[in-house]
């Protein structure tokens, strides 16, 4: 165990404990520079080239949340509102060394309350399903979960035939 995190955030401090020092800056546009960063450093789970220039424009454009160790960025997360009351975590991100030290736990903790008070009721995610073998997409299904998602459908053909999707859904709390 490291420090305790301190989470800052002006609209929505958090207090949630963290096993490194962690900031969360959000809501922020412009991000493609961080998205980059943090993508490219996992291959294992973003492998696809037209897949990280997808992310990398919807985080010039979607709302993004970024970790910060030590005034380096370390993580990202956008969110993408289709519908009033539920939003999508349209990506999550953390650099490897970082995994596992609360980060990703972190950023979830700033998002949700922000969400909350915006009235949205629901938070969605789409990831890759146990139908497939992935080790490292085990993992962050074991994240997901972790945080309190709860596999709602499995969508075996909405990406392709070798990446089955599941998507998971967390009510949002509201504390303002
Ligand atoms: C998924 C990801 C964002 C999680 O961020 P993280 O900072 O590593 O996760 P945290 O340390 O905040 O974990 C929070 C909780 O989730 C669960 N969890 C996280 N990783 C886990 C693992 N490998 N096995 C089991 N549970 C896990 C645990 O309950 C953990 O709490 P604990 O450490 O107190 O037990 C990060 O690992 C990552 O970037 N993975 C690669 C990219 C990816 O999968 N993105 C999503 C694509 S859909």
């Amino acid at each position: 165990m490291t420090d305790e995190a301190k989470i800052t955030n002006t609209q929505h401090p958090s207090t949630t404990p963290a096993r490194t020092a962690v900031s969360i800056s959000g809501p922020l546009s412009g991000q493609g520079d961080v998205c980059e960063l943090v993508l490219r450093a996992l291959p294992q789970w973003f492998g696809m080239e037209i897949g990280v220039l997808k992310y990398i424009r919807k985080a010039g454009e979607l709302p993004s949340f970024v970790a910060y160790c030590g005034g380096e960025a370390v993580g990202i997360a956008l969110v993408e509102r289709h519908f009033e009351r539920s939003a999508e975590l349209s990506l999550i991100g953390v650099l490897p060394a970082r995994h596992r030290m609360g980060v990703g736990r972190a950023l979830l903790a700033t998002i949700e309350p922000w969400l909350g008070d915006q009235g949205v009721q629901f938070l969605q995610v789409k990831t890759l399903s146990a139908r497939s073998a992935d080790a490292n997409y085990a993992r962050t299904r074991a994240f997901y979960v972790g945080m309190g998602f709860v596999p709602l459908e499995e969508f075996p053909t909405l990406w392709n035939e070798q990446n089955p999707c599941l998507m998971l859904i967390k009510a949002c709390a509201r504390v303002g």
